[in-house]
């Protein structure tokens, strides 16, 4: 990725960071507000919230939005820039991703931020591999204006230090990247609630299927004959394998059955659930969001997952909302 850029900035080297990002790999902070149609005109806001009711959600929600694929009505879900953007308060003094790689994330948000609000704003990249770093470190260079700061990062032994010196509001995220880890620190959580600042946290990674306490089981088991056959049905080329009792929900359960085996394949993560789980029920954080398997860039088989959290400074207020594992 550091060769492209370097070629990129060498033959057009008057383009904006933005056009850089796109040619290495997307822009896509979407549009702003995609239900704001049906909400400001009635004689439409019932055919929209009908629409919608395939995830469920509501216009209000503003994940989703109602729209049109290969001629069917369906429903589709806002940019994560888009989401992460609209976690930024008049007090964000710092953006940290971790695991953020060449900082692809970190770049959008600032293009779509502006450099006018990001001058209030350090922009963090804690990432594992030197080549990561060095990347960013060059683009930011490149940009002049963008504060931007590489730190190494490994989720195994995790260092946040670096944040210590901030007031205001952290807003932390992850994107695919605790996914390549199978077991994470828990000692991140501990860190990031001991910071002074107020700390979002926002996790975009594939960990959807460990919202099922049974597929959990079968992995904590390494069930080696399960995840073989759905192996083998991916292979085959079968979406929808026949149910042998008729189930709503066994559609959603092959799904999630397929993330699973992918993950199990390439031996991703298995923990990251259980530690928001263990967080949250001992009153350390507060799940604003969640929307298991909500899209899938790249790979159906590996999709993302968004909980959104926010530290609790005094472990007084719970939040009503369970969040136990869906059985299945
Ligand atoms: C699929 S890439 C995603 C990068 C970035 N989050 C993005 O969305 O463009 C996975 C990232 O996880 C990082 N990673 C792998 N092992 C890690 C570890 N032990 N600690 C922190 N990051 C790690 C990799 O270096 C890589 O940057």
């Amino acid at each position: 990725m550091r060769k492209k850029f370097e070629l990129y900035a060498r033959k057009f080297p008057q383009d904006h960071i933005s056009a850089h990002l796109t040619r290495l790999r997307e822009l896509d902070i979407s549009r702003k507000d995609p239900c704001h149609f049906y909400r400001k005109r009635d004689f439409v806001q019932a055919f929209g919230v009908n629409i919608l009711n395939v995830v469920p959600h509501s216009l209000e929600g503003g994940f989703y939005y109602p729209n049109v694929i290969a001629g069917e009505y369906t429903a589709t879900a806002i940019s994560p820039i888009r989401y992460l953007m609209n976690q930024i308060r008049p007090d964000t003094a710092a953006i940290v991703e971790f695991g953020s790689g060449w900082s692809a994330n970190l770049f959008q948000l600032y293009v779509g931020l502006g450099a006018t609000v990001s001058r209030k704003i350090d922009y963090h990249g804690a990432e594992y591999t030197d080549e990561g770093q060095q990347t960013a470190t060059e683009m930011a260079a490149y940009d002049k204006n963008i504060n931007y700061y590489a730190h190494s990062f490994d989720y195994r032994k995790p260092d946040v230090s670096f944040l210590n010196g901030y007031g205001g509001h952290i807003l932390a995220f992850t994107r695919h990247s605790i996914e390549q880890v199978d077991e994470i620190s828990p000692l991140l959580y501990d860190q990031l609630g001991a910071l002074k600042a107020a700390v979002t946290l926002v996790h975009l990674e594939p960990v959807g299927w460990q919202t099922f306490s049974s597929l959990v089981a079968r992995r904590t088991a390494d069930d080696v004959e399960f995840f073989e056959a759905i192996g083998a049905r991916v292979a085959a080329g079968v979406v929808e394998p026949q149910a042998k009792t008729p189930d709503p929900k066994y559609k959603r359960m092959v799904q999630a059955e397929n993330a699973a085996w992918w993950s199990w394949r390439m031996n991703y993560n298995t923990n990251l659930f259980s530690i928001i789980s263990g967080n949250r029920r001992a009153n350390k954080i507060k799940m604003i969001a969640q929307e298991v398997d909500f899209a899938a860039i790249g790979n159906v088989l590996n999709p993302t997952t968004l909980f959104h959290l926010e530290f609790i400074k005094e472990p007084s207020t719970r939040d009503g909302h369970a969040l136990e594992h869906v059985s299945a």
